[in-house]
């Protein structure tokens, strides 16, 4: 954040950011329900060029037993990077980057989950990333409600999610890794579209009060694009693509 790469156009005067796209449009995103025949669900996801599979498991005994709640089912969420997926090799230890991200991303999906119909179990969801590109919380939340929902695990609603931000002044919708490392504000949103709630918003950067409501809306308007990617996932899985 903060201008690292002096010399990078973020955005050109045509308003056309580094990677081709305009200030409001998303990268490609394609998501897969299903794929892993040992997870109880299971999702993959092509956000950019962030790669992400998500394993869910459960609900399933607790070990050990005290860890488990008797009037609550509990989620529990590893988000983990392969050391492979980025430029520079990641150390394969446990990083506080992922021990933060597995929390924000489980703080995410709880409001989603229906946990109270699972006393003393728990649902898992396990997180690889292969590809990092920027943005890879929110490319995670969102398959991760995927495959949640591929597992049967009822749902209040499935938490879409992509990340508004600010380059060259200008707020844009899904921030790239290098707009993310020389822009001027990166904030992933995670949001219920039926529920209308949100449950994801981290701010990384400086925004006044006006930029920090278009970067909500925004956001908000591209979870809702993300949603509809994500039913129709499901739907090709469970009725056959071009079933529409
Ligand atoms: O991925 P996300 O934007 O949610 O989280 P971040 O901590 O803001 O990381 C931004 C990006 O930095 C990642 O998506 C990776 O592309 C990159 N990164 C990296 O190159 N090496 C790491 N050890 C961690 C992140």
């Amino acid at each position: 954040m903060g201008g690292r790469d002096a010399t990078m156009v973020l955005l050109d005067e045509n308003g056309i950011r580094c990677d081709g796209r305009k200030v409001d449009e998303p990268r490609r995103i394609m998501i897969r329900a299903g794929g892993l025949k040992n997870a109880d669900g299971s999702a993959y996801i092509e956000f950019g060029d962030n790669k992400i599979l998500v394993g869910v498991f459960g609900p399933r005994d607790v070990h050990p037993k005290h860890m488990s709640d008797t009037d609550t089912g509990i989620l529990r969420v590893r988000y983990h990077m392969e050391p492979f997926s980025v430029g520079e090799r990641k150390n394969p230890a446990p990083s506080r980057r992922e021990i933060e991200i597995s929390k924000v991303i489980k703080e995410a999906l709880e409001p989603a989950v229906m946990l109270d119909k699972f006393p003393r179990t728990a649902v898992d969801v396990f997180i690889e990333v292969l590809q990092a590109d920027g943005g890879t919380r929110c490319a995670a939340l969102t398959a991760a409600s995927v495959a949640l929902a591929d597992a049967g695990i009822p749902m209040r609603d499935m938490v879409a999610a992509i990340a508004a931000g600010k380059v060259a002044d200008t707020v844009i919708l899904d921030v790239n890794n290098e707009e993310d490392q020389a822009g001027q504000a990166d904030m992933p949103i995670g949001y219920m579209p039926s529920l209308k709630k949100i449950t994801l918003l981290q701010l990384d950067g400086v925004l006044t009060p006006e930029e920090y409501k278009k970067c909500v809306d925004v956001g908000v308007k591209g979870c809702e694009l993300v949603y509809e990617l994500q039913k129709k996932a499901l739907h090709d899985k469970y009725f056959g693509k071009g079933d529409e």
